[in-house]
């Protein structure tokens, strides 16, 4: 798969299927983040890799949208560390960025993942600081819930000519 067609078909996959995903596919998940760009090459992030069924069925106590971590072989959170931030709030964008990387290289890998937004809500903040022992300069910012894929989704097909403006809007 190309970087075109990796970009075009990735759907949010919340359906798995139970088998453990390799060490390899695990280290080229986080190359991948940690190849994005980011502010000033900053590289402010961190991730913390839970394969814990125990930690995993924990989450939905306090995120409500995050029941498929229950299926789930696999979830990255991608933190912020505070005193690795040079520029700001532009922390926000270099996890973006590293995020967006997991979901491209793993719908590369023709597995399934959805983003979780932890940052900037409190409740989901403080329960992945309390569950994963988060120290207070690290910021969780989105978990990704990783897996085989149990369901298949079409691309998306979003592009829009009316969103596009050219030289002036
Ligand atoms: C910042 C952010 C937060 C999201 N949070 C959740 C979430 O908590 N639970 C969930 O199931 N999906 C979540 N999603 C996934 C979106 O629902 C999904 O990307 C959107 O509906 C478009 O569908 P697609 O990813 O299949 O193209 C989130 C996506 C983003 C970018």
């Amino acid at each position: 798969m190309d970087a075109i067609e990796a970009i075009l078909t990735r759907r949010s996959i919340r359906k798995y299927i139970k088998k453990p995903i390799s060490e390899n596919d695990i280290t080229n998940l986080l190359e991948s983040a940690m190849s994005a760009p980011s502010a000033g090459n900053e590289q402010p992030w961190h991730f913390i890799v839970i394969n814990d069924p125990k930690i995993l069925k924990g989450i939905p106590s306090f995120h409500n949208h995050a029941q498929m971590l229950n299926d789930a072989s696999l979830a990255i959170l991608v933190c912020n560390d505070k005193r690795l931030e040079k520029h700001g709030e532009m922390w926000i964008q270099d996890c973006s960025a590293a995020t967006e990387n997991i979901l491209l290289a793993v719908n590369a890998k023709g597995l399934g993942a959805v983003w979780l937004g932890i940052y900037p809500r409190e409740e989901r903040i403080n329960g992945m600081r309390k569950l994963l022992n988060v120290p207070e300069h690290i910021i969780p910012f989105s978990l990704i819930s990783i897996g085989y894929p149990a369901e298949k989704k079409p691309p998306a097909n979003r592009y829009d000519s009316s969103r596009v403006h050219k030289n002036k809007w």
